[in-house]
């Protein structure tokens, strides 16, 4: 008989990717992946904890299997990723959802078979969290859900410390993997034809670290000279380690788009420091004058908190300056979330909610009209676009630009994973519409 499963991820490309990995290691066991809970035999969260929205988007989601899992006795429900890996979240977790069957963390994804077994084996709920980081697991063989781009981790953890972060407590400190197996697995991807491939890292700058001879940027140009037509993009890059020589080999191979994500957070000097950033608005500017001298035309994206304690809305308004200034493509904007165990959340002198919702409103509205005029230029424009999937509802396929911008368009065949070129005929906000051009 078939078994099923369905995985539901939270948060970052990070957390999709390892959700491919915890694909991979069910389809080990026989599991075929299913769209809905009801007729799943197992039933993974692969949990978020960043902010507190999404650590209570999955406490509600767990909440609603209860029902489920009364009549359905046999399936089983586990939840990993960063929630549990909290200390004493895993044990919260077991008390609130007594009928949770699998509890794991970040450091041990890579033994979820085992757990697996475990439980087909007891009663009793598997609880397993791994304190540390271990080492690096190779032998990861990810069910990759995301043709035709595939991620590709560099590294893992980090040891960054920003004052209002949970990462470096759920993810641990900061390790490389070896660029051989990393090279390797690009050079296969190639060859088994995706198209497009995202390296990932918490700080994907300081890749290597005494752990490798290879930095970051030797890194990417040695996977960008690999043959085939293909696009290499990379996230996050930590602004305090972007160097000159990055912006160099990203204007001299075509591969590596001109698309950097360089989350800035905020635009005040006294708020970067309580963040414990340790680059100034000025560091920022110069580094984006930098890349900007050598990628003239580079799409620049960032993420951006407000409401972080203590900041006035002078601080704000400095903030809403810089991105004026800079002229970003697109912006991940967030509340600051206080998130237990981190230095920022002792700090006195949190924002009041309205304060804090007030600041989002307006700063939404300014990243969305630079967003909007930027996408008004592309109209009467042809572009290269890379299929990369179709939306039911529009009828119409979809794919993102060297830049990151997404386009719809017809078309009367199947072009997923094709290079397409379109003529953009409108814009609306963040994505384009137009033809394809023949030939
Ligand atoms: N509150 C709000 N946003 C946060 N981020 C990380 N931690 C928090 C927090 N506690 C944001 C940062 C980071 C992105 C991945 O998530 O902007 O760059
Ligand atoms: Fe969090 Fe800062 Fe590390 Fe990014 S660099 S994961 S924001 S601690």
């Amino acid at each position: 008989m078939e078994k099923y499963y369905h995985i539901t991820t939270y948060g970052c490309q990070m957390n999709v990717h390892e959700s491919e990995k915890i694909a991979g290691i069910l389809s080990d066991l026989g599991y075929i992946a299913c769209d809905d809970m009801e007729s799943a035999d197992i039933v993974v969260f692969n949990t978020c904890c960043i902010r507190e929205n999404a650590e209570n988007h999955a406490y509600g989601n767990i909440g609603m299997l209860k029902k489920l899992k009364a009549v359905k006795k046999d399936m089983i429900i586990a939840v990993g990723g960063c929630l549990p890996q909290q200390i004493g979240k895993a044990d919260l977790l077991h008390k609130k959802f007594p009928y949770v069957d699998i509890i794991f963390g970040t450091h041990n994804l890579n033994k979820l078979k085992e757990y697996i077994l475990k439980k087909q084996q007891q009663k009793k709920a598997v609880i397993q969290i791994e304190e540390s980081e271990g080492a690096i697991c190779e032998e990861d063989r990810p069910l990759r859900t995301s043709y035709p781009n595939a991620w590709i981790n560099i590294t893992y953890g980090c040891n960054n410390f920003c004052s209002y972060c949970i990462v470096p407590y759920v993810r641990g400190r900061e390790r490389s993997r070896r660029s051989e197996h990393i090279f390797a697995e690009a050079k296969s991807l190639i060859a088994d034809g995706y198209k497009e491939i995202t390296l990932l890292g918490q700080n994907v700058n300081s890749y290597g670290n005494g752990t490798d001879d290879l930095t970051f940027p030797q890194l990417l140009e040695k996977i960008a000279n690999l043959d085939g037509k293909f696009r290499l993009r990379f996230m996050t890059s930590h602004p305090k380690d972007f160097s000159e020589e990055l912006s160099k080999v990203i204007a001299r191979n075509d591969k590596i788009c001109n698309n950097v994500h360089l989350p800035v957070q905020s635009g005040s000097d006294s708020v970067l420091k309580a963040m414990n950033r340790r680059y100034t608005r000025k560091d920022y500017l110069e580094k984006i004058e930098l890349l900007k001298k050598h990628v003239p035309d580079c799409a620049i994206t960032t993420d951006l908190i407000v409401g972080f304690p203590n900041e006035t809305e002078q601080d704000f308004l400095d903030t809403m300056s810089l991105v004026k200034e800079v002229g970003f493509s697109s912006a991940f904007t967030f509340v600051y979330s206080r998130r237990d165990g981190t230095v920022a959340a002792k700090m006195d002198g949190q924002i009041p909610e309205e304060v804090s919702k007030d600041r989002i409103m307006r700063l939404v509205e300014l990243v969305n009209e630079n967003t909007r005029s930027q996408s008004l230029k592309y109209v009467g424009k042809t572009v290269e676009i890379l299929c990369e999937d179709y939306d039911k509802k529009k009828d119409m396929y979809l794919g993102r630009d060297e830049y990151g911008r997404m386009a719809y368009f017809k078309s009367d065949k199947n072009v997923i994973g094709e290079f397409i070129k379109v003529k953009i005929n409108s814009a609306n906000g963040i994505s384009l519409v137009g033809d394809i051009i023949k030939g």
